[in-house]
């Protein structure tokens, strides 16, 4: 390993600022910063990990560089990754660094992650890249989210739903349609693009009769994720869209030990695949249910409610992270449904289950909160 040069610090400093803030995004996987800086000490290039499933830190910075990369140094956050893995969406970034014509890498944080961990600096180090392992405490303040996800044996769950200002999430017909502007609906065409599962609840899917995959406005064909019904009793029905698009793009329904065997003939004759995964009563065990999405390479999870599946899941302890949409309209209606449902109340008024780390973003007229359920049962 070779030593530091004066200012590497603070340019991996620089590198860290990229991503700070950016886990809301990133989670499961790591924010990851980059800087290129070329012989004559001027960044050339720049990039942070935008979100699961987009380009890494490094790809982004060699993307601005182009071919000013060559001979540059690259500041990196989290040591490069070296290893292509089955159901990875992005290539590794060493071989990219290589091919750029990097000269010199300096990173902060090793990657933990397995038999990866350690890889990417020693295949730069035997192609001769000086490589330079230093500390920086801004790289190390990125990651204990992720670090702690990382030993999760779970996938990365988000709830996310939009409200009213009156806390409806549909009218008290049950009418969800348009709780939100455009801007917040296409966000959400792009957050449904950036996971590998989408998941609602039975009477959400009876009631909108959704499609869930994702419909992004231009730009290439988005991955589809699995979609996922949480349905006890297995009363999803052959004609809903879910069904009939089943042979199209996977459709998974989660139904509990007591589902009859007939529905359960008649969806998997249409392409469905039905999953018994009991919990007590008639209900599906989230826990199980995550579990096994997790041992099918499932990672990042959204659910789209509605309010009953928010609050088994958040009293199951299966969601990491809260995703609302707060649009500046009102309702009304004792009947209409509410985020988190549920009969028993989670928690007491003194003791709220409160999100940490909170982000708010505007999303046209409407407000876009984020922020991460704390890790204790709630
Ligand atoms: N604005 C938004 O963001 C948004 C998003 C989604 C939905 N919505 C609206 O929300 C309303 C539906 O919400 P909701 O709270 O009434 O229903 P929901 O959460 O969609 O579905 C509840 C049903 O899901 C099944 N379920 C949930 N958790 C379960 C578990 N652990 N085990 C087994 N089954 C489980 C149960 O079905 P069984 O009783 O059959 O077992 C339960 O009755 C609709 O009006 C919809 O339009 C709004």
């Amino acid at each position: 390993m070779t030593s530091s040069l004066p200012g590497d610090r603070e340019r991996l400093a620089a590198a860290a600022a990229l991503a700070r803030g950016r886990d809301h995004d990133t989670l499961p996987n790591p924010p990851v910063g980059c800087l290129l800086v070329d012989a004559g000490g001027e960044v050339v290039g720049a990039g942070f990990h935008r979100g699961f499933g987009l380009p890494h830190a490094e790809a982004e910075a060699l993307e601005s560089a182009g071919p000013r990369a060559r001979g540059a140094t690259a500041f990196v956050t989290l040591e490069p990754c070296a290893v292509a893995r089955p159901g990875k969406r992005t290539p590794p970034c060493a071989p990219r660094l290589l091919a750029a014509g990097v000269a010199r890498v300096v990173y902060s944080c090793d990657d933990p992650d397995g038999d990866a961990g350690g890889e990417g600096p020693r295949l730069l180090r035997e192609a001769g890249v000086a490589v330079v392992r230093l500390a920086c405490p801004e790289a190390e303040a990125l990651l204990p989210r992720w670090r702690a996800a990382a030993s999760d044996p779970l996938p990365w769950t988000v709830a996310k739903w939009a409200m009213t200002l009156d806390g409806k999430i549909a009218d008290a017909r049950g009418g969800a349609r348009w709780i939100s502007g455009e801007e917040s609906r296409a966000r959400v065409q792009e957050a449904r693009s950036r996971v590998d599962a989408v998941m609602v609840g039975a009477r959400t899917a009876a009631l909108d009769d959704p499609d869930l995959r994702p419909r992004p406005a231009g730009g290439p064909a988005p991955r589809i994720p699995l979609r996922v019904v949480v349905d006890g009793s297995l009363r999803m029905h052959p004609g809903s869209r879910l069904a009939t698009t089943a042979r199209e793009s996977p459709v998974l329904v989660a139904c509990g030990g007591a589902a009859p065997g007939a529905r359960r003939a008649a969806l998997e004759a249409l392409g469905v695949e039905v999953a018994a995964v009991p919990g007590p009563g008639r209900g599906v065990d989230l826990p199980a249910l995550m579990a096994l999405l997790r041992a099918r390479g499932v990672r990042r999870v959204l659910i789209e409610g509605g309010g009953e599946l928010h609050a088994a899941a958040l009293r199951a302890g299966v969601v990491r992270q809260a995703m609302v949409f707060l649009a500046p309209t009102l309702l009304g209606g004792r009947g209409a449904p509410t985020p988190v449902g549920g009969a028993e109340g989670l928690r007491q008024a003194a003791d709220p289950l409160r999100l940490e780390e909170v982000r708010v973003t505007s999303c046209g007229p409407d407000l876009l909160i984020e922020g991460f359920v704390p890790r204790r049962a709630p």
